[in-house]
Order: structure tokens, then sequence, then C-alpha cells
């Protein structure tokens, strides 16, 4: 009993209780905070692919932040099926460039996210070697990985 209170006053400090993060939100609010959450989770991954684009385009060749930060985009890869399973399309107000056909079309997501995970990990691997040329030949297919997705479920700006 006495652990389960101070897991409850913990979190009671950070702020983080079942009612803040769901129950007393209405729906408008769960999708603008789960189109808030996808859009940050995209926003780190995208943090961490820069160095490695900067690499690509001729920024000195450093296989150990390579390495480390492809590991990273695997890691948090592995979230965005769920990132991408929130409806949110009942709410024109959210600001979004996610496309509806994303949410009938989940087992294409878990694919699409599956094979950046495995091209992230085959880029990082290719770093772990040191090997430049080698490293950034991977590059390529680990970048598709990201353009793919996002031409068939992100609405097209260009
Ligand atoms: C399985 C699909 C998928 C994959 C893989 C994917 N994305 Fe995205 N990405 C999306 C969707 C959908 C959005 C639109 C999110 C929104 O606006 O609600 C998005 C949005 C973004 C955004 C904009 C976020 C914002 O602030 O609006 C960035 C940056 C981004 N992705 C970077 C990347 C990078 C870099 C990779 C690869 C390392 C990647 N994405 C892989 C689907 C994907």
């Amino acid at each position: 009993m006495r652990r389960i209170a101070a897991l409850l006053t913990a979190a009671a400090i950070i702020g983080v209780t079942y009612n803040s993060v769901a129950q007393d939100m209405t729906p408008e609010e769960q999708a603008a905070a789960a189109v808030d959450q996808r859009k940050s989770l995209f926003k780190t991954i995208r943090y961490n692919l820069g160095p490695i684009a900067g690499m690509a385009q001729g920024a000195p060749f450093n296989a150990e932040v390579a390495e480390r930060n492809a590991r990273r985009i695997a890691v948090m890869a592995t979230m965005i099926p769920e990132m991408l399973s929130v409806d949110t399309s009942a709410f024109d107000g959210i600001e979004t460039t996610a496309l509806d056909s994303i949410w009938d079309n989940q087992d294409d997501i878990a694919e699409m996210s599956q094979t950046l995970i495995t091209n992230a990990n085959a880029f990082a691997d290719a770093a772990a070697t040191g090997d430049m040329g080698a490293t950034l030949g991977a590059f390529r297919a680990f970048g598709g990985s990201c353009g793919n997705c996002h031409d068939t479920y992100r609405v097209d700006r260009d």
C-alpha cells in the first residue's frame, strides 16, 4: 500500500494522472493532443536525421553520430504505428498534414514503419564499420523510407 501511495504522489508531482491525460478532455482536445504528440515524434525523428542528411550532403563524416542517430530513429519508429492509430479526421480545426487514408490502412502503416526500422538499422550497421562509402550508400534507402510514407499518407505540399 505504501508503495502505491508513493507512486501516486510521484505521479501527482509530475502532473501525469490518467485524468489529466484523457478523462477530462473533450474528444476534440484528445484529437488535438494526439496530433501534437505525433508531430512531436516526427520532429524528434527529423532532429536526429538532420546531421545524417548533412553528412550525405558533404558535411564531415562522423560514424559515431551517424550510428547513434540512426539507432535512435529505429527505436522511435517503433512508435509510429501507435501514433498514427488515432483517427483525428472528425475535427476540421486541427492542423494536420496526415491524410485520412491512414485510418483504414493500418497494416500498411505498420509495414512502412518496419521498413524504416530495418533501413535505419542497416544504415547504423554500416556506420558501425566506420566505412563512409558504405554508410552513405545506405542513406538512400534509409531516407527513402521517410519519403515513401509521406508520398502516400501525407498532404503533398510540393
Ligand atoms: C509510416 C509513415 C511515416 C514514416 C515512415 C515517416 N513519416 Fe514523417 N509523417 C508521417 C505523417 C502521416 C505525418 C503528418 C503528421 C501530421 O501532420 O499530423 C508526418 C509528418 C512528419 C513531419 C512534420 C511534423 C510536423 O511538425 O508537422 C516531419 C518533420 C517528418 N514527418 C519527418 C519524418 C522523417 C525524417 C522520417 C524518416 C526518418 C519520417 N517522417 C517517416 C508519416 C510518416
